[in-house]
């Protein structure tokens, strides 16, 4: 029930974006390069109120609003309601809602959604993953030299840690390395076996906490790159078939 909810949301939001995305949009920006729009925060304000109402005990972590509720509760939604902006405002189709939920820091529920696409991925632990009520699993790609894979950059490119050497190497050792700007839609293309690996750093929570459920709980493997065990809070995630994992780690950690 709480999964299908999830999902209602998601659809409500992605119908704002979708809504806004062929009309003029107001880009605000908050750096050089990382802007937002009217549309993330309508999406969020509609999102954040549904679920403040619905459970008044709950506390949410938005994108545009930071953390709300009571510090010490035990559900933890995590939104980012427009993960693409970038794409979004150039008007290219390929961007996300991603919500979350945490259960004393646990994943139990991961949603994301393509509204362009029409494309619902949703995941429940231990229960499975979907694309539009479709079971999905991980690809069976097991070299990394017939692997397809995606990552994605920080908005400073200024910074040491900008990905640029990490892809450089991968690009010689795959099929190709893409880069399609929106990181939960990435990881779920990886959950759906279109894709066999993704890895980025620097990311914050609301970007990978539904997608890295999602791709768990088709299969796949989801750790950090520089260390063993994935933390949601640390930015980075490497997350793949689980076939190619090894090797991908071996060329990112080199
Ligand atoms: C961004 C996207 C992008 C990733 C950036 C994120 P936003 O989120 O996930 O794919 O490369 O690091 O910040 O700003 O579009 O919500
Ligand atoms: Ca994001
Ligand atoms: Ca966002």
């Amino acid at each position: 029930m709480l999964l299908e909810n999830t999902k209602d949301l998601a659809y409500a939001a992605g119908r704002i974006l979708r809504e806004r995305f062929y009309t003029d949009l107001t880009i605000e920006y908050k750096g050089e390069i990382d802007l937002v729009t009217d549309a993330d925060k309508a999406a969020e304000k509609l999102l954040v109120t549904a679920i403040t109402n619905a459970f008044p005990e709950h506390a949410v972590l938005a994108e545009e609003g930071g953390k709300i509720g009571k510090q010490d509760a035990n559900f933890l939604w995590v939104i980012d309601p427009l993960d693409g902006t970038t794409n979004y405002a150039h008007g290219f189709p390929y961007f996300s809602v991603s919500i979350a939920l945490l259960e004393n820091d646990n994943p139990i529920i991961g949603v994301v959604y393509n509204p362009i696409s029409d494309e619902m991925f949703a995941a429940k632990s231990g229960c499975g993953a979907w694309l539009n009520d479709q079971s999905i699993r991980v690809s069976k790609i097991a070299q990394l030299k017939k692997s397809l894979l995606c990552t994605g950059f920080p908005y400073d490119m200024q910074q040491p840690n900008n990905n640029i050497e990490r892809y450089g190497k991968m690009v010689k050792q795959t099929q190709g390395v893409l880069r399609v700007g929106s990181a939960a839609l990435d990881l779920c293309q990886v959950a759906c076996g279109r894709l066999d690996g993704f890895w980025e750093c620097l990311l914050n929570p609301w970007d990978i906490a539904a997608g890295a459920l999602i791709v768990q709980e088709a299969g796949g493997t989801v750790t950090g790159i520089t260390t063993p065990v994935f933390d949601l809070y640390k930015g980075e995630i490497l997350a793949s078939n689980g076939l190619v994992h090894a090797d991908m780690i071996k060329q990112l950690r080199d």
